[in-house]
């Protein structure tokens, strides 16, 4: 979800403004994807790398993340969205870790995913799922994956960058190996629901191979 401070920029807003815009963009699209057919849907929110950036930013952030949860939790559990966290989550501050921990608890019975990245890299997360495949004495592909995150979710079919920017900055690295790429130049907060089905309508046109032919 890129293109927050950019899109805030280009109406003269402050960045906050921004984010909060591209909250909105969010819970449009949460509100759509159950129509869409899609199982899961996994939203990269704060990467480990983020921390980078000035406090007031880090701040607004988290504040916004607190805001949202609040907020969204009842129309998640109305809609049967299960909530997934991937990233190192447990290393946000204690007031939003409970909040996850009981949003977690709540949706459990979900029909289908919302993921959002947290805190998260996955350079660290393949690292630490290698470790542990390593500490199981088995180090196959199928083991590191069965320690990624992602572990339970389904094969990541589609990654969408919005933004214009050409990279996967630290995100999905494993899962992304044989996912179709779409990169949108739609700055997030301007994301639509038409935009996500636009990429689903590309996406079906793609002739996956996976190596073979
Ligand atoms: C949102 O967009 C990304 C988040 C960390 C939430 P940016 O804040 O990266 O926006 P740009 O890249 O400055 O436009
Ligand atoms: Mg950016």
């Amino acid at each position: 979800m890129d293109g927050n401070g950019r899109w805030a920029k280009r109406k003269g807003l402050p960045r906050a403004v921004g984010h909060q815009r591209g909250v909105e963009a969010v819970r449009k699209l949460v509100r759509s994807v159950g129509d869409m057919g899609i199982d899961c849907l996994t939203l990269y929110a704060f990467s480990s790398e983020n921390w980078k950036r000035p406090e007031e930013e880090v701040d607004d952030l988290m504040n916004l993340m607190r805001k949202f949860i609040k907020s969204d939790l009842p129309e998640f559990v109305a809609n049967n969205v299960r909530l997934k966290i991937i990233g190192d989550w447990q290393g946000l501050a204690p007031d939003i870790v409970a909040m996850l921990e009981d949003a977690l608890e709540q949706t459990a019975g979900g029909t289908h995913t919302l993921a959002v990245a947290l805190n998260y890299g996955a350079q660290q997360e393949i690292a630490s799922a290698a470790a542990k495949a390593a500490a199981s004495g088995e180090v196959t592909e199928e083991s590191i994956a069965a320690h990624l995150y992602t572990a339970d979710l389904p094969p990541l079919d589609l990654l969408i960058r919005t933004s214009g920017e050409v990279r996967l900055s630290n995100f999905l690295l494993w899962q992304a190996a044989y996912a179709e790429m779409a990169f949108v130049d739609t700055l997030w907060p301007d994301f639509a629901p038409e935009h996500l089905q636009q990429a689903l309508d590309d996406f079906a046109q793609r002739e996956r191979r996976y190596g073979g032919r």
